[in-house]
Order: C-alpha cells, then sequence, then structure tokens
C-alpha cells in the first residue's frame, strides 16, 4: 500500500509517498508565500495551503497505482492560529508560529495570570508564538474578527478539515496551543475562560495516528483514489519529524533544522521543566516529550545567502570555511526574536567580534555557528534538569550540510546520527498513517522497522574544547545586549 505525508511547512508543503516498508517513491514540493505585514508579524493564507497541497497531491500521485493509496496524514507547521466564521471562511490570515506580536498578551498571561497557573493548566507558560496569546490579541484588536469565530484550528488541522470534513487536532499539535491541559490530554476549562472561548470551537482531539475520517467524495474521485482513503490526525511537525526520524520512546534527541531551529527530547512520561523554559509536550507516539525553539535557524542562512550575499550556492560558500573552533565573529540568531530559552520577542540578531581582516567565509561560518550555539542553550537547559543526552538524529534542510552538522556535533558535543533521508516531518507524517492503517502496531515498531541511520558525524575532543571556549563568550553577549532590544523596539 502506499501512504502520503504532508509536511506542512512555513515556506513550502512538502509532499511523500512511501510505501509500507519505507522506501520513498516520491517527493514533491511546493512554495506559498509568506507575509510579514510589520516588523515581527507573519502570516500565510490557509487557502494557500490547501491549494498547493491539493495539486501536491496531484503531482505526487500522477505515475503511482493510485488505488494502492491508502492513507494521509501530516507533519504540521505549529501553533498558528487559523479561525473559520460560521460559513467555514477563513476569517485573516493565520497568524505563524514565528510570530511576535502578541508582547503584551504574552506578558498579561506570565505576569497577570501568573506562570505557576499557566503551567498547572497547560503545563507550560505563555510564549508570543503560541495560539493562546493570538487569540486574546484578535480579542483586543480584532473585536469584529473574534465575535465571528467558529472554528479554532492549527494549520494541518485545516488541511485535515478540508480533506475529511471532520473538525479534529491531535495531542501534540494541539499542546502548543496553551489550551491544553497535556498531562491529561484534554481542553483546559481555565484557558477557554481566560481566552473567552468554548469548546465548542475548538476541535475534537486524537492521538496523532488515530484515524479521523475518509477523504471527501469529491476529493477521491477528484484524485482517482478509492474512496476509501482514510485521513489520520498526524502531528505538530517536531513530534511528526521526531517519529520521521525515529526519536520515539525513552531519552531519545532530534535536532531540526528548519526554518525554525528544535531540539526535541522524547520521554515516556510526563515531565515539566521547574522553568519551562522548555516546552513541555505530547508526543505523536502517544507518550511526552521536551523541546526547546529556536525562531530562526537554517532560515538565519537562508537569510545571509539570499538577501545578503545574494547566492544561491550554498555549499560552495561553506567549502571555503576551514577554520572550525577559531573564528572570532559571533553572530547571535534572533532575526525573529527569539523563544527558547530567552521568550524575548524583541531580541534582534547581530553580528559582533568583526575587524579589518575578517572575510566573507568567517561572517557564514558565524551564521551557521550562531545557530549551533543557540541550539546548545536549550541542551544546556536540558543537562541542567538532569537529562543526560549523548547522540542525536538531524533532520530539515539544514541537516544536507555536512559543515552544519560537525558544527553541531562538535558546539553540542553529542553524536549526531544522520538518517537515510532529512524529510523529518513527511516522512513521519506517512509513518503515521501507515499506522494509522493498521499497517503496525504502533508508531515505535513503524519507527523501529523503518528509521535508517546511515552515518554518524562523531564529535573531536579538541574541537569540542575550542568550541565550549566560544560558547562560553557567546552565552554573554544576548544579556549584554537585552535591555538594547528592548529601547531599539520602542
Ligand atoms: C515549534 C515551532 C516551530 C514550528 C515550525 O514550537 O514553533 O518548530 O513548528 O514549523
Amino acid at each position: 500500500m502506499l501512504y502520503i505525508g504532508i509536511d506542512l511547512g512555513t515556506s513550502a508543503v512538502k509532499l511523500l509517498l512511501m510505501d509500507e516498508n519505507g522506501k520513498i517513491h516520491n517527493i514533491v514540493s511546493r512554495e506559498y508565500p509568506l507575509f510579514f505585514p510589520h516588523p515581527g508579524w507573519s502570516e500565510q493564507n490557509p487557502q494557500d495551503w490547501y491549494a498547493e497541497t491539493i495539486e501536491g497531491i496531484r503531482e505526487l500521485t500522477a505515475d503511482c497505482d493510485k488505488s494502492q493509496v491508502a492513507g494521509i496524514s501530516f507533519g504540521g507547521q505549529m501553533h498558528g492560529l487559523v479561525v473559520l466564521d460560521e460559513n467555514d471562511e477563513v476569517i485573516r490570515p493565520a497568524i505563524l508560529w514565528n510570530d511576535g506580536r502578541t508582547g503584551r498578551e504574552t506578558d498579561y498571561l506570565n505576569q497577570a495570570v501568573g506562570k505557576e497557573k499557566l503551567s498547572e493548566y497547560t503545563a507550560n507558560i505563555a510564549f508570543a508564538g503560541f495560539t493562546a496569546p493570538k487569540i486574546l490579541w484578535m480579542k483586543e484588536n480584532e473585536p469584529e474578527n473574534f465575535a465571528k469565530i467558529s472554528k479554532i484550528m492549527l494549520p494541518k488541522d485545516y488541511l485535515a478539515y478540508k480533506l475529511s470534513g471532520v473538525f479534529c487536532s491531535d495531542y501534540s499539535d494541539a499542546s502548543g496551543m496553551l489550551l491544553m491541559d497535556v498531562k491529561n490530554k484534554c481542553w483546559s476549562k481555565e484557558m477557554m475562560e481566560i481566552c473567552g472561548i468554548t469548546d465548542q470551537q475548538l476541535p475534537a482531539l486524537y492521538e496523532s495516528y488515530e484515524v479521523v475520517g475518509n477523504i471527501k467524495a469529491d476529493l477521491a474521485e477528484k484524485f482517482g483514489f478509492n474512496s476509501s482513503v482514510k485521513v489520520i490526525a498526524g502531528a505538530g511537525d517536531n513530534a511528526a519529524a521526531a517519529v520521521g526520524t525515529g526519536t520515539v520512546g525513552d531519552g531519545m534527541c532530534n535536532i531540526s533544522l528548519g526554518t525554525s531551529g528544535t531540539i526535541f527530547i522524547s520521554s515516556s512520561s510526563f515531565g515539566v521543566d521547574d522553568n519551562n523554559a522548555l516546552h513541555s509536550f505530547a508526543h505523536a507516539d502517544g507518550h511526552y516529550h521536551l523541546m526547546g525553539c529556536m525562531l530562526s535557524a537554517a532560515s538565519c542562512n537562508k537569510w545571509w545567502m539570499d538577501e545578503i550575499l545574494k547566492t544561491k550556492e550554498y555549499a560552495a560558500e561553506q567549502e571555503a570555511i576551514v577554520k572550525l573552533g577559531e573564528n572570532q565573529v559571533f553572530y547571535l540568531p534572533y532575526l525573529m526574536g527569539e523563544r527558547s530559552p530567552h521568550n524575548d520577542p524583541k531580541a534582534r540578531a547581530t553580528f559582533t567580534g568583526m575587524t579589518m581582516d575578517t572575510t566573507r567565509e568567517e561572517m557564514t561560518q558565524a551564521v551557521l555557528e550562531g545557530v549551533a550555539f543557540g541550539l546548545r542553550d536549550s541542551l544546556e537547559v536540558a543537562r541542567s534538569l538532569g537529562i543526560r543526552i549523548e547522540r542525536t538524529k538531524i533532520c530539515g534542510g539544514g541537516a544536507k550540510s555536512p559543515l552544519w552538522k560537525k558544527i553541531i556535533a562538535n558546539v553540542m558535543n553529542l553524536k549526531v546520527d544522520v538518517i537515510e533521508s532529512e524529510e523529518g516531518p513527511g516522512y513521519g507524517g506517512a509513518i503515521l498513517a501507515a499506522v494509522g492503517c493498521g499497517e503496525y502496531a504502533s508508531v515505535e515498531e513503524a519507527a523501529g522497522k523503518l528509521v535508517k541511520v546511515v552515518e554518524t558525524v562523531e564529535p573531536d575532543a579538541q574541537m569540542i574544547e575550542k568550541y565550549e571556549e566560544r560558547y562560553q563568550k557567546f552565552r554573554k553577549i544576548y544579556p549584554a545586549m537585552k535591555g538594547l532590544f528592548q529601547e531599539l523596539a520602542e
């Protein structure tokens, strides 16, 4: 049988066709626009996601035996606020995970409601990108739109709704709304009250691998599929990526180098970081995870290459980098503010340490290193909780770069296991579809059988020492700049 995994990303939707043995038959990617209507705001049109997904499914399955397609599932960009009116029309563009407009609402939640209460209700505190602060923002700034809300959903749930007609979400993605009681896997009454919404406006919750319904008959006909094709709930992109890299069960780690950068630690039991610097979310395997999220990761390199150096030769630019661990230039990767661990939407990117002899290569290297140092910040939080990690999987566009993987291994002192394909969320989505269709008994069984490590990047003792020294310097830059970032934002 064939399974479709849909990775609804920020720059594009990536669709992947996998068979029951995990073999990838086809991958298709279709881009859509991302809008920054004000500095620090980030929006997309859900209609664009759907239109490109429909075209993508058509293209993906053009040459396959369509009667073999059995299930579709998702890994979706998390936290985005999608709102529909009573006629199921999108009320306003989706406000995305990396949108920083909700500083006031986040402060209100963390200070007036209080971090302790939020953590008690949801296992998390408020971050600007989370969904609940966005609902409060709409209530305050767009009361007419707020009054029209009939359905609140996350980005991938919009696709599931359009494909199946079922208003649903899954526990992993819903964890990031700050509306769900993560420990007990249900909507929080207290949070609904705080946001002025009811459970009628929220989707039914499923495990990521559960079937929510069948594809709508007209779509099945359009694609040439059987009407029995199942739609499976899917997961937030990080949980789906973790499934796609075999980061399931207890104590496994995955790093995603996509538009965002995340470090994801799976856990068989529920747990909370006392300071809530790491998110405590449900996992797509039915258990839980802790996660740190940087808002700009591979997007820093993309910005540096595309917008500043005006080149598409990413690999060639990196080939010239040789002085690992000795760069005097530092880069703070906060192009969209930062989530983990600083929780500061006003933070900004900076370069520092340049001299007259600084080269283009050193600046590029600083960008790659700055992202690795940012991920290390979250790893340090996990280490401070007594979590011992020696190795990690890696996925996302940035994972294509051998140099970046080497930098990460040495900055973080982790063995980096490289998977056959770096298509984390799409592959994870297809695995969830296969589990939902009964091909495998559990997500863990499927990931265990299908995910293959092809290479391990080992850290090097000398390099670890050099990078340790540089990381200790990097850590001092944000605290030194913080006051100025606040001033600059006023
Ligand atoms: C995770 C997060 C990002 C998005 C990217 O909390 O906000 O990783 O899911 O798509």
